[in-house]
């Protein structure tokens, strides 16, 4: 009797185990994502792109970590709630796969970027990101090539401009000398 118990116990504790096993293979959030390094120019957009699967409607929430700073960028459930924090509500892209797409960047959206996926259970997986968002320097040359070419442009305009009033001038005073040359005759002949 003794030895029969034994077994049963040692049976369902084996059942057990195996089926908390299997539960816990089937529950398993999973994060899917190829890039986990990316680089960026300013004014430049990125895509985080995930994949995740798990039991049931999950809970996605992207955190930005930089130094000392932290900071959420927003939390969301698919076809449940959307919430991005205000200061990212601008730039801010969620999807249904937890992948973020960020517009826009600027220098201090360098760091990292953490996803955290919550199941209903309350069982939680994250995964992380870094973004290197880069100056962009040939920017500001090209600025400067293009106010210098406006500038030269607007000098050949005005150099153009008085060259074409020079000559203008230049005809009026022949053309008024011409015209007037027959009315010095008549008022020089007038008192006559
Ligand atoms: C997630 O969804 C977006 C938009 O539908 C897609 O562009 C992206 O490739 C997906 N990511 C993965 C890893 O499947
Ligand atoms: C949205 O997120 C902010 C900051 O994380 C939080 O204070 C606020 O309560 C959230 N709102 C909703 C509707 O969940």
């Amino acid at each position: 009797m003794w030895h029969c118990r034994l077994w049963d116990v040692q049976d369902v504790a084996l059942f057990l185990n195996i089926m908390l096993y299997i539960c816990d293979l089937v529950g398993a959030i999973s994060i899917h994502s190829s890039q986990k390094s990316l680089t960026r120019s300013v004014q430049e957009d990125v895509f985080f792109s995930v994949d995740i699967t798990c039991n049931g409607i999950p809970t996605i929430q992207w955190t930005f970590m930089s130094g000392t700073v932290s900071r959420t960028i927003g939390t969301w459930q698919p076809g449940v709630y959307t919430n991005i924090t205000v200061d990212y509500s601008s730039r801010v892209q969620p999807y249904n796969n937890g992948s973020i797409g960020l517009s826009d960047l600027r220098l201090q959206d360098n760091g990292f970027y953490v996803v955290t996926v919550t199941e209903t259970s309350g069982s939680s997986k994250d995964t992380g990101f870094v973004l290197k968002v880069n100056e962009v320097l040939y920017e500001d040359l090209q600025y400067l090539s293009v106010s210098a070419l406006a500038l030269a442009s607007l000098a050949g305009l005005l150099m153009l401009t008085v060259w074409l009033l020079d000559k203008a001038y230049k005809k009026i005073v022949t053309w008024r000398r011409r015209s007037e040359m027959p009315e010095n005759d008549v008022t020089e002949l007038q008192p006559l």
